[in-house]
């Protein structure tokens, strides 16, 4: 593996589509968000198109797919109404996720062990489609061995746990995700990562060996409130590009 690897930004915009919910109208707007993210170095943009579509609307991701000139990475869950709009889209990538509908956030990585036969046939029909596939997973051995026999393209491991523990745990947690890594990168799966990272914890995981892209929304919208979304990811770039 090459000593210095360059770990790619996938910028998640949902929170921006949050506050133009709460007034109905068109501000702030998500495309103009994308595009000043971009110009900062984000290297994709990731939204979830959520069942109850309490942030992202369906004329969003048309729309930012014409817009912008980096990978659409569509959060989604293997909802069938929700695969439906994806094959019609055909965004550069999908992630898939497990959804519940009183969930502040994604909770939790997917099943992929419980729910082979469903998963197996939305990756099947998104990657007819020419979508790459990539499924939200926790550091869990049999899951991430789940994902290989679905055929996934990627997984995107899940960072929550590691992100929300302090000192030995967190610790412990990186050794999962290491593990995890290695496990992914064996048979031949990609691994992307995400959940929870922020400018204090992000580096350890962008270290983690074979990871290619992370994605974050949080705590980039939250720092772009003060700073602005071009300069808010920059300072992200600087701290998992060259890592
Ligand atoms: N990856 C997945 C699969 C997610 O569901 C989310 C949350 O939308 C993220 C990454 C980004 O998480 P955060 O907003 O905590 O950076």
């Amino acid at each position: 593996m090459p000593r210095r690897r360059s770990v790619k930004l996938g910028l998640t915009i949902d929170h921006i589509a949050t506050v133009r919910q709460a007034r109905g109208g068109s501000e702030p707007d998500l495309i103009e968000a994308a595009l000043e993210g971009i110009r900062g170095g984000a290297n994709g943009i990731t939204v979830h198109l959520r069942e109850d579509r309490r942030h992202i609307q369906d004329e969003d991701v048309f729309r930012l797919k014409r817009a912008i000139s980096v990978p659409l990475n569509l959060e989604m869950s293997i909802n069938e109404g929700i695969v439906r709009v994806a094959a019609k889209l055909k965004p550069a990538k999908a992630c898939l996720v497990p959804e519940r509908r009183e969930e502040l956030t994604t909770e939790g990585g997917l099943n992929v062990v419980g729910e082979k036969g469903r998963i197996a046939a939305a990756v099947d029909r998104l990657q007819e489609k020419g979508i790459e596939v990539s499924l939200f997973v926790d550091p869990i051995p049999k899951q991430i061995q789940a994902a290989f026999d679905v055929d996934s393209n990627f997984i995107e491991l899940h960072t929550g746990g590691y992100a929300n523990a302090k000192g030995l745990i967190r610790k412990r947690e990186l050794k999962r995700l290491r593990e995890a890594a290695f496990l992914a990168h064996s048979l031949g799966i990609g691994v992307n990562a995400g959940h929870g990272l922020n400018y204090e914890n992000v580096k350890p995981v962008a270290r983690l060996p074979y990871i290619q892209e992370l994605n974050i929304g949080h705590s980039i919208i939250s720092r772009c409130v003060f700073v602005g979304i071009r300069k808010a990811v920059q300072e992200m770039c600087e701290l998992i590009k060259h890592v």
